[in-house]
């Protein structure tokens, strides 16, 4: 018996040393402690033992029973933290790997210097208005001035959607349709996409415009003037230099175009601003009186004045873009540069 015990001793310690998973330790707790366990076998063989051999033999049953059990849980201990300390590692985060890039969306250059045209509109006491892309020629054109046959609607070369209808060539038909809805006075910015069958370095067959409308008793060139050098020196700096060339539109009286140093060669001359050294940026003028009429006012009453810029241009000086085209091919490789 003495023999057995030992042998059992051996034999179990070793299977709990071996145990290389929490689940193969329980298996072999139960060979052991379970109903048909070999200690639980060993135990039913007191009975076959003399009387007086039996307390002994169960005293050295039961110290290897608790001699057992300690092995059993200073074993499951070690692998419990074994494999805690498998799932650290295997579940590790390395904060100093590079993180992944997320691609952030941003606005479009053209938006980007729209909002900062609107936002020195605003501070000079300018609100928005919009109006309808698809426009009647009565407001693209006859409203302003421009009836059937007028040299003038040569100049906008247009898309026509039918006889009627036709996608607006510039800003300027919503002067008419804010001027019929309000009384003066009127002081609106309106921002929007117009459209002419137009393609070089400097056109874009649809393109931005901000139309600029001032309404009220006694508005002057000299107003205009000093509001567009006003708007000129905070969009592209102090040192900005603007030109007002005499021009002619049908709806404005006297009228100009207004040109701004050439950024890409400071004036001396390139193939942006084709060797002139200035940059087309905006058309303006004084309300033109048949304008007034055309929409119900006494021309006796009001004067004004109006301005239709390219937004597109000014992005083009703003961020220094020798091509307008490639605002609108939407390559990504341009695009992020914002
Ligand atoms: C006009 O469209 C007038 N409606 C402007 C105006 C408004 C005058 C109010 C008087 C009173 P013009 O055709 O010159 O004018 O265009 C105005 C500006 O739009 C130009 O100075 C230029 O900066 C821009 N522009 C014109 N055509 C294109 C084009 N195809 N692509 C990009 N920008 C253009
Ligand atoms: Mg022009």
């Amino acid at each position: 018996m003495e023999a057995q015990i030992q042998q059992l001793r051996e034999e179990a310690l070793h299977a709990v040393e071996s145990a290389a998973t929490l689940q193969e330790l329980e298996s072999v707790r139960v060979k052991l402690f379970g109903k048909k366990g070999s200690l639980s076998l060993l135990r039913r063989e007191l009975a076959h033992l003399p009387k007086s051999e039996r307390p002994r033999y169960g005293a050295l049953l039961t110290e290897l029973q608790r001699s057992l059990e300690a092995a059993l849980s200073r074993r499951r201990e070690e692998l419990r933290s074994a494999e805690l300390q498998r799932r650290l590692q295997a579940e590790a985060v390395d904060v100093t790997l590079p993180g992944r890039r997320r691609l952030l969306g941003r606005p479009h250059p053209i938006t980007q210097t729209l909002q900062r045209m609107l936002e020195i509109f605003h501070g000079l006491g300018y609100e928005v208005a919009e109006g309808p892309e698809i426009e009647t020629e009565w407001y693209n054109f006859d409203a302003l001035n421009t009836p059937a046959h007028h040299p003038a609607r040569d100049m906008h070369d247009t898309f026509y959607l039918s006889d009627e209808l036709l996608l607006r060539t510039h800003t300027s038909p919503v002067q008419a349709r804010v001027m019929e809805q309000r009384k003066p006075p009127i002081r609106i910015v309106v921002p929007g996409r117009v459209y002419r069958r137009d393609s070089d370095i400097s056109h874009s067959p649809m393109f931005h415009q901000l139309e600029g409308l001032l309404v009220d008793r006694s508005a002057r060139f000299s107003d205009l003037k000093g509001t567009l050098a006003a708007f000129a020196r905070q969009m592209f700096g102090e040192q900005t230099r603007v030109r007002f060339r005499p021009s002619f539109f049908p709806f404005t009286e006297p009228s100009a175009e207004v040109d701004i140093t050439c950024v890409f060669c400071n004036g001396e001359g390139c193939r942006v601003c084709k060797q002139s050294g200035w940059l087309e940026v905006l058309g303006c003028g004084s309300v033109d009186p048949e304008v007034f009429k055309a929409v119900g006012y006494d021309p006796q009453e009001v004067r004004g004045f109006a301005f239709g810029m390219g937004v597109d241009r000014m992005a083009m000086l703003l961020f220094r873009i020798d091509d307008i085209r490639l605002f609108f091919e939407n390559d990504m490789r341009f695009l992020t540069q914002f």
